[in-house]
């Protein structure tokens, strides 16, 4: 190999590299209107790809270029991210945050150099240099999820009891509350009166509580509750806050025979329609999961920083309910939907954001 291709090629492997290391992806667009930085979680779950693969899409056609990174789940790294966004002076920077409580000074630092800031998503707590934040209703999100559980054990109707566990989602992330909170307005009173029986006894969203939303977390959660308190009862329903978590309790289950004619799965709820578990709801796994079409999302974020950068007003469609310990942040909200085996054809595949390949 002559001097001029080892180079290219070590250069190359250098690229792949730091591109696999940092999981940075930087994208360029024509930028005649300005460049926008965009820090996104991780790529561990596939919404935050297309979360960001939509948002560069629109912001390039908008003539925008943009610099999007992805922080793996680390805190530190996303910092950092948005630290260097902020020294190459970036016009606007929305970011997706890892831990809503962790951002504070670097927001501070944005807004020190008068660099507008936009949650994506979760809302950035403490923080006064926020000026907007789009997001699904996260409330509503967990009401769909208990209502879907209601609805499914007829509750209205059956004498019951149920057994029922309940799952929240990562500590650090604001939106988990709202969803636990959304879901237990359904549920608690059927609780209250005992239709529904948490035989685990853990109701306190503390303790059901998902580090880092993470599968494989909640897989060691749901074995550790079968054991404790289901060996000779059944569990009718699990409230899972997403798809990632609901995976890890369906391999929990199945583990222990769930999903058979004579022991069939409970009602599972999720969120974020990811193909997997599509599937899984498709073969009988999981049995719903909350929709958030993240093309919308993006597509609002994007209009945003198109109504910053020209000076106009930002559509906003709620001024009350995300208040970050600072202020209320005007927000756009969308409405999430509920699919199942029913529906998922319609809303998730004719819509075209899955194709039928993607759930087969
Ligand atoms: C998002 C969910 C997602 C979860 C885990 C939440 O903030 O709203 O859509 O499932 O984070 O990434």
């Amino acid at each position: 190999m002559g001097l001029k291709k080892f180079l290219a090629s070590a250069l190359l492997g250098a690229t792949v590299i730091s591109l696999g290391a940092c999981g940075t992806s930087d994208s360029s667009g024509s930028g005649e209107n300005g460049t926008i930085g965009i820090a996104m979680p991780s790529k561990a779950l596939e919404r935050w790809e297309k979360d960001g693969d939509y948002m560069v899409e629109q912001l390039e056609g908008n003539g925008y270029s943009t610099d999007i990174q992805y922080a793996q789940d680390s805190v530190p790294t996303q910092v950092s991210q948005i630290e260097n966004m902020i020294t190459k002076g970036v016009d606007v920077i929305v970011i997706a945050s890892i831990d809503g409580e962790a951002l504070t000074d670097v927001v501070s630092k944005a807004q020190d150099q008068d660099i507008p800031v936009i949650a994506y998503d979760r809302l950035i707590m403490n923080a006064d240099g926020i000026d907007y934040y789009c997001t699904f209703d996260n409330f509503q999100v967990g009401v769909l999820q208990g209502q879907y559980i209601v609805d499914s054990l007829d509750l209205e109707n059956e004498v019951g009891p149920f057994n029922i566990e309940l799952f929240g989602g990562a500590p650090d992330d604001n939106n988990a509350r709202f969803f636990f909170d959304g879901a237990m307005s359904i549920l608690q009173p059927y609780i209250d009166s005992g239709k529904l029986v948490v035989k685990s006894g853990q109701t306190d969203f503390n303790k059901i509580a998902i580090k880092n939303w993470d599968g494989a977390t909640a897989q060691a959660r749901m074995d550790n509750l079968l054991s404790a308190s289901y060996t000779d009862a059944t569990v009718d329903a699990v409230l899972a806050p997403n798809d990632a978590v609901a995976m890890g309790i369906v391999s929990s289950l199945k583990g222990v025979g769930y999903g058979s004619s004579d022991r069939p799965m409970p009602i599972i709820t999720g969120q974020d329609a990811e193909a997997a578990s599509v599937k899984s709801i498709i073969s009988d796994g999981q049995t719903m999961t909350v929709f958030k079409n993240t093309q919308e999302l993006a597509d609002v974020a994007a209009r945003m920083v198109d109504q910053i950068i020209k000076g106009e007003e930002v559509e906003v469609n709620d001024t009350e309910t995300y208040n970050n310990n600072v202020k209320n942040v005007p927000t756009y909200l969308l409405e999430p939907v509920a699919v199942d085996k029913d529906n998922y054809q319609e809303i998730l595949i004719d819509s075209g954001y899955l194709t039928a390949s993607d759930v087969e």
